[in-house]
């Protein structure tokens, strides 16, 4: 069996369970990350998982870096909770994406119900851009600078900003923060902009008139808010990299089951979404990374926001791994070893890692070999069992067992 250098780096790590973001590294992504938020970190054995570097590359603060948190009235800032946040993933050695400067939610009434006029609310912006991102300067790997600013038609959401500047607030906003922080990447940022549609026609249309304005702009954020039994596309991305950003990245991936209690081929289901997603990324080259919005169901934003729905993310709410976990688990494997996963770009320069010799459907083959980190056993699993020399088949969860 032949293994490349980095294939070998990789398996010549000690066995941990956790490693999407070790994966997704050497799928050719920058990270696999995670959103949290101030609340969860008193929990000891979450904040365990979410700061293994071999889990999550990246974290986002869910919260902590909005405008009500750091500019609650004119002028007055307050960095507390976006700073534990990034606190935590410096300490981790983490990247850091950071969200958010203009968006219309979480915004103090003191802005979205002031009295402005074009040079006044400039001037607002302005100040709040430079301070912030000057807090935060050479700390974040990207900003979110302007979020869910589209109709689901495409047009422009109605809101103080575009009210009083129109469409000019835009590039204010990019320009601010290039200013205030230059290595950032900026990023627009929205949901429902997976697939083509009106909406990614809206993303185009901000691109172009963000860099026709002489302003910077790096990346396309799709939050992926998703429903299972959705599925994204690749040719949305496309159309944001045609448009002129070098990057895109999946920003806020959760994918809901509509009805709870989930069933076992809900979760199924949910598993081959996000399956769908992570080939989405790796399959485009400008797709840099894979940001779930918090890790667990114990903290997920959903039944709070959509009542009845949830259970959205990759570990339940025991933090156990689900079907998902093992679904994009395997998809990044795939792709690091060279061994599929739907990818058609040139990310991975790894070769073959599994082998077997008999083919798969309903008995697992035996003359065959499974490396490190492999899975080997699990709920409906017809593959190989056998794991390589040193390592065991141990039990995750009832659906995956994997070579350690
Ligand atoms: C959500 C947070 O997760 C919640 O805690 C908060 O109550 C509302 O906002 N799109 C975004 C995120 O850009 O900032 C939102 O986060 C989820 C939707």
């Amino acid at each position: 069996m032949l293994y490349s250098t980095a294939l070998t780096a990789l398996l010549a790590l000690p066995g941990a369970s956790a490693q999407l973001n070790k994966l997704a590294k050497a799928a050719g992504l920058l990270y696999f990350g995670s959103a949290t938020d101030n609340g969860e970190l008193s929990d000891r054995s979450y904040v365990n998982i979410l700061s293994n570097t071999d889990e999550f590359g990246q974290l986002t603060p869910g919260n902590g870096q909005k405008w009500q948190y750091t500019e609650p009235s004119r002028g007055s800032f307050s960095y507390s909770s976006g700073d534990q946040i990034a606190s935590l993933a410096a300490s981790n050695g983490q990247l850091l994406r950071c969200h958010t400067l203009v968006w219309y939610s979480q915004l103090p009434s003191w802005v979205s119900s002031g009295s402005w006029n074009s040079q006044t609310l400039t001037s607002v912006v302005n100040t709040h851009i430079s301070n912030v991102v000057g807090h935060y300067k050479g700390k974040c790997y990207a900003w979110d600078v302007v979020n869910e600013a589209l109709n689901e038609d495409g047009t422009y959401r109605t809101n103080v900003f575009y009210n009083v500047l129109g469409d000019s607030y835009f590039a204010l906003a990019f320009k601010a923060a290039a200013a205030a922080d230059p290595n950032a990447k900026l990023y627009y940022n929205d949901y429902n902009i997976e697939n083509p549609g009106s909406k990614q026609a809206g993303v185009v249309k901000i691109v172009k008139l963000v860099k026709a304005a002489g302003a910077k702009i790096d990346g396309v954020g799709m939050q992926a808010h998703l429903i299972v039994g959705s599925t994204p596309s690749q040719s949305a991305m496309q159309s944001y990299v045609g448009a002129g950003v070098t990057e895109v990245a999946y920003t806020e991936l959760d994918i809901r089951l509509s009805s709870l209690p989930s069933s076992s081929s809900g979760l199924a289901q949910q598993a081959n979404d996000y399956g769908t997603v992570t080939k989405a990324c790796l399959a485009e080259k400008a797709c840099i990374g894979i940001t779930i919005w918090d890790y667990t169901d114990k903290y997920s934003w959903i039944p709070g926001v959509f009542p009845g729905q949830g259970d959205a993310l990759i570990y339940d709410s025991n933090l156990n791994k689900k079907p998902a976990w093992t679904t994009v688990s395997s998809v990044l494997a795939a792709a690091a070893t060279g061994g599929g996963g739907g990818t058609t770009t040139t990310r991975a320069t790894t070769t073959t890692m599994v082998t077997s010799t008999t083919t798969q459907g309903g008995s697992n083959p035996t003359s065959c070999t499974v490396v490190q980190w492999g899975q080997c056993g699990g709920q409906g699993w017809s593959g190989c069992t056998v794991c390589a020399a040193g390592t065991t088949c141990q039990v995750g969860n009832p659906w995956y067992s994997q070579c350690l």
